[in-house]
């Protein structure tokens, strides 16, 4: 009885032991996966914290919105008018109106929205509680047209750009909440294609025929980073389409066929797909891509079949290769600049150096480690206003020249490829020498047995530099 009980003792013992150490190396398992989940969470929470400021986005604890900023991100920030009291009926809200906006109602008369047989007033996008007006929101339009507005929303997949993400991609960038307050007000009426729907059918018309003109697009589409407007006004569609286009009846969809040249939306938003980024290869162009990747090469049969409504297949394929040979030829020239960057930053030649320069805002990592960006893998655009004078020849040769001359052959405007190269040529010969002139310098210091730091640039403090928080 007790050897039974004894060895019935020994083997739970030894059957806990085992218990315990499967547990015990079950919790050493578990350790990893617990700081996981904590540090996911602490991100989350972080982001979330981050975002809960009296601006939006990344950076919404660092700046405040001017009250204009209600009618560029309505669902953020629009705070009704109170000066007039009262719940109207569709009737008055038209009425009082045509006193006080006539022309706003007399776009409003014109409009599909007016001529439908269930006429859409006023009311129905603004409220009936002038108290309480609202300022309609794409949410707001797609609960009529939910074809439009889902295909707007899906464009998110496509990341950024795309229209649909356009005003986070603005509001999360580091300097949105550094640089002085006059151009981000800029910055939200260009990006604003992403919180409201009259940016290409304008307000209160909301007419089809006027988003399918290339003027539609050009209030955003235009000027030194994204000369869109001007390198197809400049090319042989651009030309015909000012020519003969006042002419054309535009009540007709964009499908083959119907125009003899393509506009923007044309090529941009086949079949009046409310999408702008389903096609994209090279993108905004601050970045090589590999065309013949199997998706890269998938985008541009897509882009292919659509010429090809007009062109002959083999010769539109063969204009897109140019394309890319264009592109291939700028990059050679913009990794050449990088290279000589980089040796300088190896070498501590540039001035004012990262860690001279005041961080972005809330960049924790900047301040730990700084270090000079150089190129699209270090950091976006709004990295390259406080740097020295040679990496601000960079960032215009990257940023303006380069983006220049690739809208020119991507938008068939061989003049435009032309001063484009020839730009970046004289800004890559200009860094060279700028270099050779930093490294004697060093050399002649040294030699004179000078200590002291080499002088700084004029971008170590200014309006782009100075952490502007009491101002935004
Ligand atoms: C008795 C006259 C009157 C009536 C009726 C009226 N409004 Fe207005 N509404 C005004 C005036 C005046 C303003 C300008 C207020 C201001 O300057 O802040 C205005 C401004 C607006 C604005 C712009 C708000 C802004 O923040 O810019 C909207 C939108 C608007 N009204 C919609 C409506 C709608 C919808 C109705 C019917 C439900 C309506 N109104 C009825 C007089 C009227
Ligand atoms: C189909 C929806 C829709 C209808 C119908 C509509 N509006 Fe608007 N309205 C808008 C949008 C969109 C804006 C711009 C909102 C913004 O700037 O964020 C706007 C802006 C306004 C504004 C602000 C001032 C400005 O700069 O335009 C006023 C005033 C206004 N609407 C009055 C009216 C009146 C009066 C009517 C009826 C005759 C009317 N709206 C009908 C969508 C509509
Ligand atoms: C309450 C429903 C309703 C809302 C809200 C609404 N619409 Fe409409 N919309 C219509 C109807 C109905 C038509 C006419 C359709 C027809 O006649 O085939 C129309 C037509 C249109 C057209 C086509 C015009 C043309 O020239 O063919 C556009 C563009 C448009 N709406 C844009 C908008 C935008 C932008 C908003 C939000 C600011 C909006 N709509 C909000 C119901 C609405
Ligand atoms: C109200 C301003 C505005 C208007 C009008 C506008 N866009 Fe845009 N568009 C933008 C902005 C801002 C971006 C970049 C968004 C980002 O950074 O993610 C953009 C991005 C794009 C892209 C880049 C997509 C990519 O993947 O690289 C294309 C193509 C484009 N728009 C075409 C058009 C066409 C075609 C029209 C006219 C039918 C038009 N846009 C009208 C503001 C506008
Ligand atoms: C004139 C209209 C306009 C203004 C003003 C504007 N943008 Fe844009 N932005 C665009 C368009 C259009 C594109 C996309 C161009 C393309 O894809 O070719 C774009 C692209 C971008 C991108 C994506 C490319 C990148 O650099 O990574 C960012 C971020 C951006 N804008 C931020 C800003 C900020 C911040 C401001 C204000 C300082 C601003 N934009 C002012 C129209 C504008
Ligand atoms: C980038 C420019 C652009 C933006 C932003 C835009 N649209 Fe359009 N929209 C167009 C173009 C171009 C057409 C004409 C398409 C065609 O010819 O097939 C159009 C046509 C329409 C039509 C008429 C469709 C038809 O077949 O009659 C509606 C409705 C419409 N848009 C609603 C919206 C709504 C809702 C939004 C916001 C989610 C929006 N649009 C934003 C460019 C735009
Ligand atoms: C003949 C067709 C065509 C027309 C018309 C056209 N584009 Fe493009 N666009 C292209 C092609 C092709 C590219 C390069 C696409 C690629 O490889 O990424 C491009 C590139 C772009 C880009 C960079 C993002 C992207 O999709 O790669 C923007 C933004 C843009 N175009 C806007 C416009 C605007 C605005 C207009 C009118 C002023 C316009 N385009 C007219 C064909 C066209
Ligand atoms: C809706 C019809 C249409 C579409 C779609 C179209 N084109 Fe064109 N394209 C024309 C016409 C017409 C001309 C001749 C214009 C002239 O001679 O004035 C032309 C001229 C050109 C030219 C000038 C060279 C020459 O022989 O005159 C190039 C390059 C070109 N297209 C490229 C493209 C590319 C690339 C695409 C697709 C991204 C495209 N086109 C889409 C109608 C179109």
């Amino acid at each position: 009885m007790l050897h039974t009980s004894t060895t019935s003792a020994f083997v739970s013992r030894k059957v806990k032991n085992t218990v315990v150490k499967n547990t015990v190396v079950k919790s050493i398992l578990l350790i990893p996966l617990v700081i996981v989940l904590l540090t996911v969470s602490a991100g989350f929470a972080y982001v979330h914290w981050s975002k809960g400021g009296t601006g939006a986005g990344l950076y919404s604890r660092h700046w405040s919105p001017d009250p204009v900023q209600g009618y560029w991100d309505p669902d953020n920030f629009y705070q009704s008018t109170e000066i007039v009291k009262g719940l109207f009926k569709a009737e008055q809200c038209i009425q009082c109106h045509e006193e006080i906006t006539p022309g706003i109602v007399s776009d409003w008369r014109a409009s599909r929205h007016a001529r439908s047989e269930e006429p859409i007033y006023c009311n129905a996008c603004h409220g009936n509680d002038h108290q309480q007006l609202r300022l309609p929101t794409p949410d707001e339009c797609g609960r009529c047209h939910a074809k439009q507005h889902g295909e707007f929303r899906d464009e998110a997949r496509h990341g950024f750009p795309s229209h649909v993400l356009a005003m986070e991609r603005a509001v999360d960038t580091k300097h949105f909440a550094d640089k002085p307050k006059a151009e981000l007000q800029s910055c939200v009426q260009c990006h604003s294609v992403a919180t409201k729907c009259d940016s290409c059918h304008t307000r209160h018309r909301f007419d089809a025929a006027e988003a399918r003109r290339s003027e539609a697009c050009i209030t955003c589409h235009s000027g030194p980073p994204h000369p869109d407007g001007e390198t197809y006004f400049a090319s042989a569609h651009g030309k015909r389409y000012l020519a003969e286009g006042s002419d054309w009846d535009w009540s007709k969809p964009l499908t083959k066929g119907n125009y003899k040249v393509p506009t923007c939306a044309y090529c941009h938003m086949d079949g009046g797909r409310h999408q702008v980024a389903h096609k994209s290869l090279w993108k905004f162009g601050l970045r090589e891509i590999n065309p013949h990747t199997s998706q890269n090469r998938v985008l541009r049969e897509n882009w292919i079949e659509l010429c090809s409504d007009c062109h002959d297949e083999k010769q539109a394929g063969q204009w897109l290769t140019e394309l890319d040979r264009e592109r291939k030829s700028a990059w050679r020239k913009l990794y050449a600049a990088e290279d000589i960057l980089k040796r300088l930053r190896g070498d501590n030649l540039l001035r004012p150096a990262a860690g001279e320069r005041p961080p972005y805002p809330m960049d924790w990592l900047d301040s730990l480690w700084p270090r000079e960006r150089i190129g699209f893998f270090e950091g976006q655009a709004s990295a390259f206003y406080n740097v020295s004078a040679i990496e601000r020849d960079y960032f215009e040769m990257w940023y303006f020249e380069n983006l220049g001359a690739y809208k020119s052959a991507a938008h068939g405007n061989q003049a435009g490829v032309e001063a484009g190269h020839r730009k970046m040529a004289a800004s890559l010969d200009r860094i060279k020498s700028k270099s050779d002139e930093l490294r004697t310098l060093k050399k002649v210091r040294q030699k004179a047995k000078i200590k002291s730091d080499l002088p700084g640039a004029p971008w170590a403090k200014g309006a782009y530099t100075d952490y502007n928080r009491e101002h935004n």
